[in-house]
C-alpha cells in the first residue's frame, strides 16, 4: 500500500444532466438523462487512491443527511478511511454537472455545504493525522485558509505535499512555498500565472512562473495531450494514455491526482508516477460519472502493459 496518504477536501453528490446544450437564462430545455452519484474533487481523489490500493484517509466535513450516507458508503466500498467531521447544522453539498452529449465535456456548479465550514481549527485538531502521512493532498473547494494551514502542518512534518489548485482561485503567495507539487490543468495554470496555456510550450512557461513562486515540481495536466512534468532541472511531456472512446471527462483531473498520490506514496519516481496517473485518468474518461469511474490497480496495470 505504500506510505499513508491523507487528502483534505470536499465530498458532494454529483447530479449529472446530459443534454445537447446548456439552457439560456430564462429557458427550460429537456435533458437526455440524469444521474446521481458521489463526487467532490477531494473525495474523488481519495476514491481513486483507495481503489489503487493506497492507505488513504479523507478529511472533510459532512452534514447529517442522505448525501452524507452516500459519502460513507462510497468511501467504504473504495477502502477510504473517513476523518469526516459531522456538521448537523449544515448540509452535505451537491454539484450541478452539465455533460454535453457527444463531446462528454462538462460545466459545473459546486455548492460544498458543510465543507465550506472546514477551518484552520479543524486542521489543528487533525494535525496528528496529517503529520503521520507520507503524502498529503488538497484542492481548493474548501476554504483556502484551511488548505494553507494543512499544507503548513504537512510541510512542517516533512510530508510530501500536493496542491491541486482546482477550482481556480487566487492564492496567497505563501502557499506556493509549501508545495512539493502543484497540479493545475491548462485553465488553472493560466489563472494562476496570467499566461495563456494552449500548447505544451505555453505550459512550460506557466510552470516556470510557478517554480519561481517556490513550488518544487509543477505538473500541468493537458487533457488529451497528457501532462507536463516540470522542475528547474528537467521538463518532460507525458502523452495521454488512450483507454478507449471518451464518455465523460468530469473527474479526470481527480483520477490523475489520486493516481499521482498513490504512486508517489509507493515511492515511484515522479516521471513514472505521472505516466501511471495519466493511465488512471485515461480509464476514468471512458466511463460515466466521477468517483464511480475510478479504475482498480489491476485495470491500470493491464492498460500500461498494453500501451
Ligand atoms: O472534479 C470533478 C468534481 O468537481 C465533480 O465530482 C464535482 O463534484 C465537482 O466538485
Ligand atoms: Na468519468
Amino acid at each position: 500500500a505504500g506510505k499513508p496518504v491523507v487528502i483534505l477536501g470536499v465530498f458532494v453528490a454529483d447530479t449529472a444532466y446530459r443534454a445537447d446544450r446548456q439552457p439560456r437564462m430564462g429557458e427550460t430545455i429537456l435533458g437526455n438523462s440524469f444521474k446521481l452519484g458521489p463526487g467532490g474533487k477531494g473525495s474523488n481523489q481519495a476514491v481513486a487512491a483507495g481503489k489503487l490500493g493506497a492507505d488513504i484517509t479523507f478529511l472533510t466535513r459532512l452534514g447529517v443527511d442522505a448525501f452524507a450516507d452516500m459519502a460513507r458508503q462510497t468511501w467504504k466500498a473504495a477502502s477510504v478511511k473517513s476523518a469526516a467531521i459531522e456538521t448537523p447544522d449544515s448540509y452535505t453539498g451537491a454539484a450541478y454537472i452539465f455533460v454535453e452529449e457527444g463531446s462528454g465535456n462538462n460545466a459545473i456548479i459546486v455548492s460544498p455545504g458543510a465543507a465550506m465550514l472546514i477551518s484552520p481549527a479543524d486542521i489543528e485538531a487533525h494535525a496528528g493525522l496529517i503529520r503521520s502521512a507520507g503524502v498529503f493532498v488538497t484542492q481548493l473547494e474548501q476554504p483556502i485558509d484551511a488548505a494553507l494551514k494543512a499544507l503548513e502542518v504537512a510541510r512542517g512534518a516533512g510530508v510530501t505535499t500536493i496542491l491541486n489548485p482546482a477550482p481556480a482561485a487566487s492564492l496567497p503567495e505563501r502557499i506556493y512555498t509549501l508545495c512539493d507539487y502543484v497540479t493545475p490543468n491548462e485553465s488553472e495554470a493560466e489563472g494562476l500565472t496570467g499566461i495563456t496555456v494552449s500548447s505544451i510550450d505555453d505550459a512550460r512557461r506557466a510552470a516556470d512562473n510557478l517554480l519561481a513562486k517556490g513550488v518544487g515540481t509543477v505538473i500541468v495536466t493537458l487533457g488529451e495531450k497528457g501532462a507536463l512534468l516540470h522542475t528547474k532541472d528537467r521538463s518532460d511531456h507525458v502523452g495521454a494514455v488512450d483507454a478507449g472512446p471518451v464518455v465523460e471527462t468530469t473527474g479526470a483531473g481527480d483520477a490523475f491526482n489520486g493516481g499521482l498520490a498513490a504512486a508517489l506514496a509507493k515511492g515511484i519516481e515522479p516521471l513514472e508516477a505521472v505516466r501511471f496517473a495519466c493511465a488512471v485518468a485515461g480509464i476514468s474518461v471512458t466511463r460515466p460519472g466521477t468517483a464511480p469511474s475510478m479504475p482498480t490497480l489491476q485495470e491500470v496495470e493491464a492498460l500500461l502493459a498494453r500501451a
